[in-house]
């Protein structure tokens, strides 16, 4: 699965099941093609991106003209749907996934959600849970115990209903222990690496979930560390630097050029091992997005081992800004191959044309 010199590591390409690459009303962000440059950059061959664009992914026809549109990306691509009005929109799209907002519970109700669930139970889908109970919400607060009230919330539908669940970006080392045995969850590397304390600049920290204290932090970090988490994501969330710096920033980081270093660099500090590495951000999410990534078949990252520093405006993505900037991160992606075919190679992304 491995292959180490002491110079360059080998691996299989990786695998984000938590994007953003919106496009569309909101192409001013990032777009499809700006997603597809920054994933490649990073190493990642394939990725599961959100349904909050602009309109929000609701119906069988958006959901198709979308993934349409995503085939035409070289890497590989998968689409989590938004929850639909109606249940029976399910059956016209049949998607692998349906991605369940906290906005959604708050305006569609749990027991929208323990409809689908049924639904999705059935047809063979699964939920993917942005895992915040927002009647925890008090004005801008979204306090850890909305997470611990939705994974009560979720075990509850996951029962009665038989769905297959996994929770994303997760933030309390409660969610690893009380999830075991009926639930899939990821982690950022933003909640593994940065806090309230750690992240200086309020407006490229602002992210939901929001940062925790550094004691959750580093308690998040030894679940990892234990095996209890199962997969690692991005969560890459892009906006433009004037947004972020407006009197209102929105929120959301996007860290898919240095995802993959990033978690390396807990390889480095010894953290997890180069196997583990490959568990959580490409054989496990590959398995739950159905995608086949094998390195036989042409799919690889190539990476320098050595030490360098985070620059946004180095990005390949439209999003050159990151909380990460001038962080010592661990092993640089040199080259990104996908079916055979390099599109990475020295900085640069190569024959990125999408076929619309
Ligand atoms: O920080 C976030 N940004 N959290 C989300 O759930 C949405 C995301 C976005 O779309 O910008
Ligand atoms: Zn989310
Ligand atoms: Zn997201």
């Amino acid at each position: 699965l491995v292959q180490l010199s002491n110079k360059y590591l080998i691996l299989p390409g990786m695998v984000d099941l938590h994007v953003h690459f919106r496009d569309w009303g909101l192409s001013h962000k990032e777009t499809l093609e700006g997603g597809a440059r920054a994933a490649l950059a990073g190493g990642v061959v394939a990725v599961g991106d959100m349904p909050n664009t602009s309109p929000h992914i609701r119906t069988a026809e958006l959901y198709r003209k979308r993934v349409e549109q995503g085939s035409g990306l070289p890497i590989l691509y998968r689409l989590h749907m938004g929850v639909p009005e109606e249940v029976a929109e399910l059956d016209r799209a049949r998607p692998r996934s349906v991605k369940i907002y906290p906005e959604d519970v708050a305006s569609f109700g749990w027991q929208h959600v323990e409809r689908l669930a049924e639904r999705c139970a059935s047809l063979g889908c699964f939920l993917i849970f942005h895992c915040e109970d927002p009647s925890y919400f008090k004005n801008s607060e979204r306090p850890p115990e909305a997470e611990v009230a939705c994974v009560e919330r979720v075990r509850q539908i996951a029962h009665r209903t038989g769905v297959r669940v996994h929770l994303t970006h997760i933030t309390l080392p409660y969610t690893a222990e009380a999830t075991r045995g009926w639930a899939s969850v990821d982690v950022t590397p933003h909640h593994l690496l940065l806090d309230m304390d750690n992240c200086k600049d309020p407006a490229l920290c602002l992210v939901n979930p929001r940062l925790r204290t550094p004691e959750i932090r580093r308690g998040l970090l030894a679940a990892l560390a234990s095996g209890l988490i199962d997969m690692y994501a991005t969560d890459h969330a892009p906006h433009t630097l004037e947004e972020k710096r407006s009197g209102n920033p929105p929120p959301g980081i996007c860290s898919l050029d240095i995802a993959l270093s990033l978690l390396l660099s807990l390889w480095k500090r010894g953290i997890v091992s180069l196997d583990d590495v490959v568990r959580l951000y490409s054989f496990r999410p590959s398995r739950l997005l159905g995608v086949d990534i094998d390195t036989a078949r042409g799919s690889f990252a190539v990476v320098k081992l050595e030490e360098f520093e985070i620059r946004g405006g180095n990005f390949a993505g439209s999003c050159k800004f990151t909380p990460f900037e001038k962080f010592k991160a661990f092993g640089m992606v040199e080259a990104t191959a996908v079916r055979g075919k390099i599109y990475f190679k020295n900085g640069e992304v190569y024959s990125l044309q999408l076929a619309l």
